[in-house]
């Protein structure tokens, strides 16, 4: 498994260049099933989760190609399954979105539960009330979620809780369905808007995508040859503004909107850090002194879960107490065991997290225990005095592409090295280093 090194000390600064957002990728390509025809996606971020995606898509009997880096042509006409197995979906959490597309596009589903991030408990029970809500079935056996429905009727769901998953998942279900869906209470993330936009360019008729109510009113069949440009990604742009203000940078980042990052910027600015922007970039310049601050993760227009655990990592440099209340997951805070390694000191005390700021982070060995757990560790590698290597580096690149050598462009020392492998009998397998692009 690969690693990072890092020499933490030198302030990020230069340019980075925003990818098509992770979260609205993992929801449009099962999208693409919908439609017996074709469709054009750009923008697609080269990530961990979208290959894996797509990899399932083609066991489904999809036809997909990329046509450039970025771009990507999902054809579904010929698509002959109905089922995806615990190992086609059990590296992502995003596989939960087959439920829906495939419900809709079949009128049955047999999808094994999803993995993901280990937040602790992630249920889906929202999803499910959704769908039995619009007519189907639902049977959980052997670990299989197995719908069916021979009609989907368009009704009122009420969400209990705001769920990003069960939101684009029941919009996907409703498209087609007879009549008129209500959702109430849906979560309001610009992937959520981005993927109704999708949806509608392929002849959905959704409204409100964005707003406290969404309308879907269900149409009898979707168009092909839709073209759809996926927004950037607020989370890894959020991530580049942190890791610019931990290492004392300046750093304009390119392909974002502004607007999305809202909830971030607001804190920055409350913390000291100057933050500029200007129609698709925003610039961000670290001070020396770093302002303490009291942030509660919430549902979007909320300050985003996903940027939590970077954040943590800045609030280490601040000039006294801060803390992090986590509002949307039970449990978000395995990367804070990590941190301590590296000289942090934080404290938690049910759902927050104490932070004592004026601290040096020196580098240690820790291991990427989630996807923005890791990006978190790569940001304090950046800051810290020494050495850090970081482990289980595939967390990482399942959300973030290119992410060292976005980060080498800025200046930064980061390496990625394959791990020593030691076979049955013994033997040492060498160290390999990849890609060399990468080596500083
Ligand atoms: N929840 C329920 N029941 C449900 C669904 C959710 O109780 O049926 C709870 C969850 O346990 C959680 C809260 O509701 O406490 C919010 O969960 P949500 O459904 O919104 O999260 P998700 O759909 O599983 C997506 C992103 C996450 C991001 C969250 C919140 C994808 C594939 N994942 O997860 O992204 O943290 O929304 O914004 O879109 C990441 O990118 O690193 C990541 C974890």
């Amino acid at each position: 498994m690969d690693k990072f090194i890092i020499t933490g000390g030198r302030p990020l600064e230069g340019e980075a260049v925003i990818s098509g957002s992770k979260n609205a990728a993992v929801a449009i390509i099962p999208a693409a099933l919908l439609v017996e025809g074709w469709c054009r996606i750009e923008n697609i971020p080269k990530i961990g989760d979208v290959e894996a995606l797509i990899d399932i898509l083609r066991k489904l009997g999809a036809e997909v190609y990329f046509e450039d880096d970025h771009t990507l042509y999902i054809n579904s006409e010929n698509l002959n399954s109905y089922k995806a197995s615990y190992d086609m979906v059990k590296s992502l959490r995003a596989s939960y979105y087959l439920l829906g597309a495939l419900l809709a596009r079949f009128g049955r589903a047999e999808v094994a539960f999803p993995g993901g991030c280990d937040f602790g408990h992630r249920p889906i029970d929202q999803h499910i009330k959704g769908f039995e809500a619009l007519g189907a079935k639902v049977k959980i056996e052997h670990g299989i979620i197995n719908m069916h429905a021979d009609e989907l009727v368009g009704t009122q769901i009420f969400l209990d809780i705001v769920s990003v998953g069960a939101t684009i998942n029941l919009m996907l279900a409703a498209v087609k369905a007879e009549g008129t869906t209500i959702l109430e209470n849906p979560a309001k993330e610009p992937h959520v808007v981005d993927v109704a936009n999708f949806l509608n360019a392929m002849g959905a008729d959704i409204k409100g995508a964005g707003t406290d109510e969404i309308k879907i009113r269900g149409v009898k069949s979707l168009k092909g040859e839709a073209v759809h440009s996926i927004i950037p990604d607020q989370i890894e742009a959020g991530t580049f503004m942190i890791a610019a203000a931990a290492t004392k940078g300046d750093v304009v980042i390119r392909n974002v909107i502004p607007k999305h990052m809202e909830p971030l910027t607001a804190k920055l600015l409350e913390m000291n850090v100057d933050v500029t922007e200007n129609g698709d970039w925003i610039r961000v310049k670290g001070n020396r002194h770093i302002v303490k601050a009291n942030i509660k993760t919430l549902p979007y227009p909320g300050f985003p879960t996903d940027l939590h655990p970077p954040t943590t990592v800045l609030l280490c440099q601040a000039d006294g107490t801060s803390t992090i209340t986590e509002g949307v997951y039970d449990s978000r805070f395995q990367y804070v065991e990590e941190l301590k390694r590296m000289g942090a000191e934080i404290k938690l005390e049910g759902r927050i997290a104490v932070i004592e700021g004026s601290r040096q982070l020196t580098g240690a060995p820790v291991k990427a225990t989630d996807l923005r757990a890791g990006a978190a560790l790569v940001i304090a590698g950046l800051t810290a005095k020494g050495i850090t290597e970081i482990y289980d580096v595939k967390h990482i690149d399942r959300g973030y592409e290119n992410f060292e050598e976005k980060l080498v462009n800025l200046g930064a020392r980061i390496e990625r090295v394959g791990s020593t492998r030691i076979t049955s009998n013994g033997t040492v397998l060498a160290a390999k280093r990849m890609p060399p692009s990468s080596v500083v």
